[in-house]
């Protein structure tokens, strides 16, 4: 299995290509089923997590072609199943409900069960799909759904659910008369779906807020012109935070600042030095930074994603930092790992109290998720000494060429391979 090697304490300098979001892109991908004919999507990462979703419209019978404009071909739907081999790999397969429901009237899909950051169910998903009609049965491990046909509802989310609302929405958009949506998802990637549904020609309001009003057409077409995914604000995130926590400065390119909005300030309010223009954004710092306190909570506030990375950083500062995690109930899974390259952390709870170190030194450690291997990365780059990360999968999952790109801006890290003598990185 391949680990990633890291020789810290170098400080990064320069520019990060951003790509295009992951949490956009599955939605994206699987959403072209709802319009039948020949997709044209440009910015589509190269990860695991999108291959797996290419697999699953291969599955169903949508043939697509990879490249800088990757094509999707939706003119047929032979099948309409998710099945557990690919939705075990990937929870995001279950964003195959709204779809599949919308453009064949049945849907099967795997119940996507637990994963190392929580239980994360789809009740919401299922009740609001339940409001536009459809009924659902579950066998076999498999989520039966069936409609004769969408019709318009209010409906309100429990909670605030990405994933739940992009189902949802998908559905929505054929469906007959008009779907309020309250206490919707408002992240920037639930916005990229609605304007690429948009441009297909479904009619949608107040996309990125809690309500979104849904006016169903009859029938979407693919949009003659192609639809560029937004960039991964939470790859600028770790980038960002990867030139503060090594006191040099990254600058992400293609970046935007507002929707790294909680994550520029909490990062300006520790000390670092932010800057921004039209389509990048900068961060730096010159020594340690200020403690910190930061809650998680849904767009527009700090995101859930970005809490592990922060916490590399806050295990580094001038002080003691709370970190308190509200969405999923099971987010520390990095924290013994930290602990192992010397971060003081105290958990308690949903919150994390976090007591600076002047520095962090290198071990093996384990990943555990992708983001927490995402803070695991950012620790090594920042501590002394040679940090090998263990089930690096976990990081292509979410992370296009991250080896590649660290070493443009002066990191020293290195694929090697678990249980072989790695080499020493230089
Ligand atoms: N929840 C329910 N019932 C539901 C749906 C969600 O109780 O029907 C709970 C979840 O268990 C969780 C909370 O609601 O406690 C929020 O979960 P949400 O549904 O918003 O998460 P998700 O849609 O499964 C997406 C991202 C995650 C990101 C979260 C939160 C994608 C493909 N995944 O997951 O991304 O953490 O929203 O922002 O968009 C990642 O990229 O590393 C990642 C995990």
């Amino acid at each position: 299995m391949d680990t990633l090697l890291i020789r810290g304490g170098r400080p990064l300098h320069g520019v990060v290509p951003v790509s295009g979001a992951k949490n956009a892109s599955l939605p994206i991908l699987i959403a072209t089923v709802v319009a039948p004919g020949e997709h044209r999507l440009q910015n589509v990462p190269d990860l695991v997590d999108t291959s797996s979703m290419l697999s699953l419209l291969g599955r169903i019978g949508c043939p697509s072609l990879v490249g800088d404009t990757t094509r999707v071909d939706t003119s047929r739907v032979a099948f309409c199943e998710a099945p557990y081999d690919l939705v075990r790999k990937m929870r995001a397969s279950v964003l195959a409900l709204g779809p599949l429901l919308a453009r064949c009237g049945e849907a099967h899909v795997s119940l996507p069960g637990g994963c190392a950051i929580g239980v994360r169910p789809i009740d919401q998903h299922l009740k609001g799909l339940e409001a536009l009609g459809c009924r659902f049965d579950l066998e076999g491990g498999y989520v039966h759904g069936r409609v004769d046909k969408l019709r318009g509802a209010e409906f309100r989310f429990d909670l605030v659910t990405v994933t739940g609302t992009e189902n949802v929405l998908m559905a929505a958009v054929l469906a007959e008369g008009t779907t309020v949506l309250e206490n919707a998802a408002a992240e920037p990637e639930v916005e990229d779906l609605a304007k690429f549904l948009s441009g297909c020609g479904a009619r949608i309001e107040g996309a990125g807020t809690s309500r979104i009003v849904v006016h169903g057409v009859s029938s979407l077409r693919p949009s003659p012109q192609a639809h560029r995914i937004l960039p991964d604000r939470i790859e600028a995130g770790t980038y960002l935070v990867a030139g503060v926590i090594t006191r040099g400065n990254v600058r992400c390119e293609g970046a935007s600042a507002s929707d790294l909005a909680p994550v520029l300030e909490v990062l300006r309010n520790a000390g670092a030095e932010i800057d921004h223009g039209e389509g990048w954004v900068s961060a730096g710092a010159s020594g340690r930074v200020r403690p910190f306190d930061i809650t998680t909570a849904p767009h527009p506030g700090f995101p859930t994603d970005m809490q592990a990375q922060v916490m590399s950083l806050a295990s580094l500062a001038l002080g003691t930092s709370s970190i308190t995690e509200t969405i999923f109930e099971n987010r520390f899974m990095h924290v013994a790992e930290l602990m192992r390259l010397g971060a003081r952390v105290h958990i308690d709870g949903r919150t994390a109290t976090v007591t600076g170190q002047p520095c962090l030194s290198g071990a093996t450690v384990m990943a555990t998720d992708l983001r927490a291997s995402a803070s695991l990365v950012l620790a090594g780059l920042a501590a002394e000494g040679t940090t090998e990360i263990l089930r690096l999968y976990h990081l292509d999952r979410g992370y296009e060429r991250l080896v590649e790109k660290l070493s443009a801006v002066g990191a020293s890290v290195m694929r090697g391979q678990e249980g072989r003598p790695n080499l020493a990185v230089a």
